[in-house]
């Protein structure tokens, strides 16, 4: 499966399934974002085998992926979303999150969950702007969902 999606200012963004030579790409990008996985080689390597991991590439560069897992068989959740820093702000982001979308709705899924930290107001807002709606908050985690 493959999309085209544009970022903002006609950016040309493809979407693709994660293979297993984007490791090290993947890796890279997630390390940059989460600072909190203490061991990204398995912690990603585990996902990319077994949840829907796709990547998203602007002129052969791999500058973010997004993945994916099946909570029941009505519900899904976001578990990932990820955008390399030197590309971050220029639409990427919400090209994969509205292809995520996308996918999980072709797959037959009715809901989908995220949970992020309240403090990460670029990701809140990324998935306010694409229809999620917070539900609940412990601690310093809120709780989002969206209805498909
Ligand atoms: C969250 C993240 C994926 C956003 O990716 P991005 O490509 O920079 O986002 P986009 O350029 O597509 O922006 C989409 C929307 O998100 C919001 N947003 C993005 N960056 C923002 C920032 N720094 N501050 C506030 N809002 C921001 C805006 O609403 C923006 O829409 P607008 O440009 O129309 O206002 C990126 O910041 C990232 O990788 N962060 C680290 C990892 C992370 O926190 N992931 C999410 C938790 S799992």
């Amino acid at each position: 499966m493959c999309h085209i999606g544009a970022g903002d200012q006609g950016l040309r963004v493809r979407i693709r399934q994660v293979t297993p030579e984007d490791w090290s790409e993947v890796i890279r990008i997630g390390k940059e974002s989460f600072d909190y996985i203490t061991n990204p080689g398995t912690f990603f390597l585990e996902r990319m085998l077994k949840y829907y991991f796709f990547v998203a590439e602007t002129d052969g560069e791999v500058v973010g992926f997004i993945d994916m897992e099946a909570l029941s068989p009505d519900t899904a959740s976001v578990t990932g979303l990820a955008v390399k820093k030197n590309w971050r702000g220029k639409g990427i982001g919400k090209t994969l999150l509205k292809f995520g979308v996308r996918f999980l709705r072709a797959m037959g899924f009715k809901k989908i969950r995220i949970m992020t930290l309240r403090t990460n107001s670029p990701a809140l807002r990324l998935y306010e702007s694409v229809g999620f709606k917070s539900v609940s908050k412990k601690g310093d985690v809120v709780f989002l969902e969206l209805d498909l």
